[in-house]
């Protein structure tokens, strides 16, 4: 067995090993190193298994210098270690610099909508007049939403083409057509002076185009005091315009036909060279009131309802529905929400 171990192949493994490992460029390869230079299956290692098969003398001369051998390895193997290892943390300490002094990264974050942002701005206009903001279910009673308002069975708003109708039909429950029923809930609810807007959804049967929307918005108001007249009513009108607008807006009041108010008005602002209907107005009709246990010789009230959505295209120049309705964020961020 003796012919097994020779010195020049113990020394030419050594050197092969010593070259190996100074070579090895990472700590990654140098695990591979280990396995073949110092592993189990290595020649030094073998060479040291072999030591138990020699002669007592053999055994000594060739366990010192395997020892050796292995030892000098040994010392290598854990001085590029520590060498690779420092390496390592340099680069690493050089990759992952922070630069305390950067400016911060912009984080997206979500944002109202224009919508909602243009109601709050309604809310805190009224709320600095002293109005309170109230609100209603939007899936209403068919009696709120038209009976209490004067609107007869025969109207023909309440046809199925305007209207949205929840099963079961008999519950007789409606997407509310328009903010109104609020009214008649505030009135059953308080008793005067009743100062309120309601903003909110309201539904009707429309297809979605550039300027419809079966889902849209309105805003109410309803002053219900002791001498209110139809000149409170345009003093508030103008006053809501001068702030949705500017302050050099005009409005107008056409005579028109609600059933709940009388008399009544389209209210019209002239912006950009030209008159936009805004919504309906008028004064609470008497029969109203009366349904609502109004004392009408000691109270008289105005109500109108305007569209939000109408008010933010025009004040905004937006010229489709869709993008008020889609919900597309590059629309919302010129409205400065979003960054
Ligand atoms: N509710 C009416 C509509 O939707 C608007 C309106 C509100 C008219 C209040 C008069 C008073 O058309």
């Amino acid at each position: 067995m003796s012919s097994s171990l020779n010195a020049s192949e113990i020394e030419s493994a050594t050197k092969a090993a010593l070259q190996a490992i100074s070579a090895t460029p990472d700590l990654d390869s140098l695990k591979q190193v280990k396995i073949d230079f110092i592993g189990e299956k290595s020649a030094l290692a073998l060479a040291n298994r072999a030591l138990g098969t020699l002669s007592p003398e053999e055994k000594s001369t060739f366990g010192k210098i395997i020892g050796a051998a292995r030892s000098e390895v040994n010392a290598a193997f854990e001085k590029r270690t520590l060498e690779l290892e420092a390496e390592r943390d340099a680069r690493v300490l050089l990759e992952e610099r922070v630069d305390v002094t950067m400016p911060a990264r912009k984080v997206l974050k979500g944002g109202l909508h224009p919508l909602t942002i243009l109601t709050n701005e309604i809310s805190d206009l009224f709320i600095g007049l002293g109005y309170q903001v109230a609100d209603g279910p939007e899936l209403e009673s068919e009696w709120l939403n038209f009976d209490a308002l004067n609107i007869p069975a025969d109207h023909p708003a309440r046809t199925m083409q305007d209207t949205f109708f929840v099963e079961p039909l008999a519950a007789r429950l409606v997407m509310r057509t328009h903010t109104s029923p609020v009214q008649i809930r505030t009135m059953l609810k308080n008793e005067p002076p009743i100062y309120v807007i309601c903003p909110g959804r309201t539904y009707r049967a429309d297809e979605l185009d550039a300027t419809h929307t079966p889902v849209f918005s309105q805003v109410e108001g309803l002053v219900i005091d002791r001498g209110i007249t139809m000149g409170d009513l345009k003093g508030t009108l103008d006053y809501f315009a001068r702030a949705m607008f500017g302050p050099d807006v005009k409005t107008r009041l056409r005579p028109s036909f609600f059933p709940f108010t009388e008399p009544s008005a389209e209210v019209d602002f002239f912006f950009n060279g030209r008159w936009v209907e805004w919504g309906g107005c008028g004064m609470v009709n008497p029969k109203v009131l009366r349904a609502c246990g109004i004392d009408t010789d000691e109270f008289s009230g105005f109500a109108f309802g305007m569209g939000l959505e109408r008010t933010l295209m025009v004040r905004h120049g937006i010229t489709d529905m869709h993008d008020i309705v889609e919900g597309d964020i590059r629309f919302t961020q010129a409205f400065g929400t979003g960054f």
